[in-house]
């Protein structure tokens, strides 16, 4: 025991001092996080209910970066299910190894460790974490995840007086192993209890509709002073309008691009987007303001309660909110004021991005398109007697051998490269089908919204230019309209029901990716597939090697070593953090008489 104890930390030892020597030429900073993810309760809408907290926190900590950092994070898993961490947003260049999907990574099994460690390169913006698996962000385990310029990368404003994160999602008072119960039972959610704001309840601006006793969230601010405020939707279905009493948004970002600044009243932010507004406190302070969130496209009458409201306060206020809540967009059902918002997001193609060249050098309006792809979704299906949805007919099944690691490891039939090009006209079929991305290919997607309610769309390690959007039917002709010079590059764009959204995504970054609608409920039962990009020249460039802490599942399971709890682990642990200290000095010593 004791030997194996010391031969393990040698080994360590020997790891270390490879990670290092690599580290130190790298010159990047290391920070570290640690992250216990467990089960609190909470009563956030008045009703007791076990909630997802990391750190004992929720909604969980903001990861605050800067770029080129490397970011390391242990996980420690405290449910009493599997857990993938999953950085949305975050383009975890040249290793899906740490993406967090089940696609891509085995899940840490329940109370085991599991270390992440990427480089945050070439982004600079506002992301947001959460847990990927068994439909777990329903029930919490979310943080913000911001990348700062380094000091040399200007940005296009003033620095803002302060940074606030503003989490806004739907939310049900059931926990999601019931709600995943409901939808493994063929069964629809139905519609949320309420909108939470950074995990808290309404304000009572309404007697009738919000109890006593909640809790809600207050943002103080000091008056005159222009704030950026990241907002995140990370709810289950809802889009939102997020809106600030008295107070114009300048939107600034959008998930890493720099925008065209303009004002808005308020603004929709669809499942997994993510927004900067630059937002300047230039009210009277005779009061405070209401901050509102509130569902989009839906019966207002009967979805009142489902409303978000926080507080904005001054530091000199003189009283509470008082009043109705400012009114959203009167549309009910009219999407066209929405879809005319979001053509008008914009990149400012003169703003730098994370690289010191000006974004708009990369033209993207002149590459040739080498794939082109047509996803079509539809309201759910019955496939082999369950309740699935699909995209482009096929409702994907998660591999129980991750694609990347059957891939590494040669495992044949974990997964089939044949995910259509265009919708399959027959019957719907469960498959784990890929998409065959080519490498340094640049490719287009189009997303054909054939469900009743928005979507929005994600695919991890990218982001991509949104060049177009309109209702009715993709045809040949719709690229005709596309915006080829300013298009906004994120990784989460809206598709209206009934209506397309196009993407151009150049594949220059090798791994295996998640591409799928953030939709939780409609993502769980089978609306999503990877795209697959392979250099065909074997190298250690263009991907990082497979992670010495890999973990291994289905196929590969027999490689999985169990977690050693026992004190050989804690000796190896101190000596490999004697190790790290030993280096890290060296390491210095060594950087400062180059
Ligand atoms: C979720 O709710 C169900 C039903 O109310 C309950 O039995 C279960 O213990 C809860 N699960 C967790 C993880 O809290
Ligand atoms: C798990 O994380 C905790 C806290 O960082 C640490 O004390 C412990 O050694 C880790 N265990 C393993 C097996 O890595
Ligand atoms: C775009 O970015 C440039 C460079 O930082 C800045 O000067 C300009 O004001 C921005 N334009 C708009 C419309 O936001
Ligand atoms: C993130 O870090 C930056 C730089 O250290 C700081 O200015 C900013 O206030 C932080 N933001 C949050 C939300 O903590
Ligand atoms: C509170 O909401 C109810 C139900 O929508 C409405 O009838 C009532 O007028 C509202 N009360 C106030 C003070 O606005
Ligand atoms: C946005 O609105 C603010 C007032 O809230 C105003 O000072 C500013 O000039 C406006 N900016 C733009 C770009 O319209
Ligand atoms: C503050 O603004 C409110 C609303 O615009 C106005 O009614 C009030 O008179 C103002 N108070 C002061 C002290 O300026
Ligand atoms: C909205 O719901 C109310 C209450 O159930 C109903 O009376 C009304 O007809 C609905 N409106 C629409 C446009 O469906
Ligand atoms: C794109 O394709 C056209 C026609 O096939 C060709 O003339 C052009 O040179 C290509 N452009 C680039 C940038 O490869
Ligand atoms: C995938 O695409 C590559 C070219 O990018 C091609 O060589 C290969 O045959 C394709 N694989 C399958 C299974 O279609
Ligand atoms: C879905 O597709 C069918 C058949 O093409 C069409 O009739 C229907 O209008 C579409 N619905 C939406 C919401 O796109
Ligand atoms: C890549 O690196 C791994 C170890 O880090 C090594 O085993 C492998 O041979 C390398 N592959 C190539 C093509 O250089």
């Amino acid at each position: 025991m004791a030997s194996n104890g010391l031969a393990a930390a040698v080994l360590l030892l020997l790891v270390h001092i490879g990670l290092l020597s690599s580290s130190c030429y790298a010159d990047d900073p290391f920070v570290y996080f640690d992250f216990k993810v467990s089960y609190i309760t909470a009563s956030p809408l008045g009703v007791p209910q076990q909630v997802i907290a990391v750190n004992d926190e929720f909604p969980g900590p903001t990861i605050n970066v800067t770029t080129n950092n490397n970011v390391v994070v242990n996980v420690r898993n405290k449910l009493d299910e599997g857990l993938l961490m999953h950085w949305s947003g975050i383009q975890q260049r040249r290793s899906s190894w740490q993406d967090g999907v089940l696609g891509t990574n085995c899940p840490i099994p329940p109370k085991w460790n599991w270390t992440y460690q990427f480089q945050v390169k070439d982004q600079i913006g506002s992301f947001f974490y959460f847990p990927s698996t068994y439909f777990q962000r329903a029930s919490g385990g979310f943080g913000g995840f911001i990348i700062n310029n380094r000091a040399i990368i200007p940005i296009p404003f003033a620095t803002p007086y302060g940074d606030i994160v503003i989490l806004i999602g739907d939310w049900y008072t059931r926990n999601h192993t019931a709600l995943r119960k409901s939808l493994n039972g063929g069964k629809d959610l139905g519609m949320p209890n309420g909108v939470l704001i950074n995990g808290k309840g309404p304000y009572q601006y309404n007697t009738t509709l919000v109890p006593d006793g909640i809790d809600y969230a207050t943002i103080p601010v000091h008056p005159g002073k222009t704030y950026r405020i990241r907002v995140h939707n990370v709810g289950i279905s809802t889009s939102l309008n997020f809106r600030i009493q008295n107070h114009n948004l300048l939107l600034a970002e959008s998930e890493g691009s720099y925008t065209v600044q303009q004002n808005y009243t308020s603004l929709d932010i669809h499942v997994g987007q993510s927004f900067s507004f630059l937002v300047t406190m230039d009210q009277n302070a005779s009061s405070d303001y209401y901050i509102v969130a509130s569902a989009r496209f839906v019966n207002e009458s009967l979805w009142k309660r489902v409303t978000g409201v926080a507080i904005l306060h001054y530091t000199n206020s003189k009283g509470k909110a008082v009043g109705p809540l400012p009114d959203g967009p009167q549309d009910e059902y009219d999407k066209t004021y929405s879809m005319n918002q979001a053509r008008s997001i914009r990149w400012n193609v003169s703003a730098s991005g994370a690289r010191p060249n000006p974004q708009g050098s990369f033209r993207y309006g002149s590459i040739n398109v080498t794939d082109v792809y047509l996803l079509r979704n539809a309201p759910p299906v019955t496939i082999d007697g369950k309740r699935r949805t699909t995209l482009s007919g096929v409702s994907f099944v998660n591999p129980s051998t991750p694609i990347r690691l059957a891939d590494q490891y040669k495992v044949k039939g974990a997964y089939k490269l044949d995910f259509p090009e265009k919708p399959l006209t027959g019957p719907p079929k469960m498959e784990t089908s890929v998409i065959n991305g080519t490498y340094r290919g640049f490719m287009e997607v189009i997303l054909q919204n054939n469900d009743t309610k928005v979507h929005s769309y994600h695919m991890s390690g990218y982001a991509f230019f949104v060049v177009g959007m309109d209702y009715g039917e993709w045809t040949e002709n719709s690229r005709g309209t596309y915006n080829k010079w300013d298009g906004i590059a994120r990784s989460t764009v809206q598709v209206f029901p009934g209506a397309w959204t196009a993407i151009l995504i150049s594949l220059d970054n090798v791994g295996v990716w998640n591409l799928r609608t953030e939709n939780l409920d409609s993502w769980y039962l089978g609306q999503e597939t990877y795209v697959r990009i392979v250099n065909p020249e074997e190298n250690n460039k263009t991907e990082l090697p497979i992670p010495d802490n890999a973990l291994y599942c289905g196929a590969l399971s027999h490689l999985q070593k169990p977690e050693d709890i026992s004190s050989g682990v804690t000796i190896t642990a101190s000596i490999s953090t004697v190790a790290v200290t030993v280096l890290t000095i060296l390491c210095t010593l060594m950087s400062i008489s180059r």
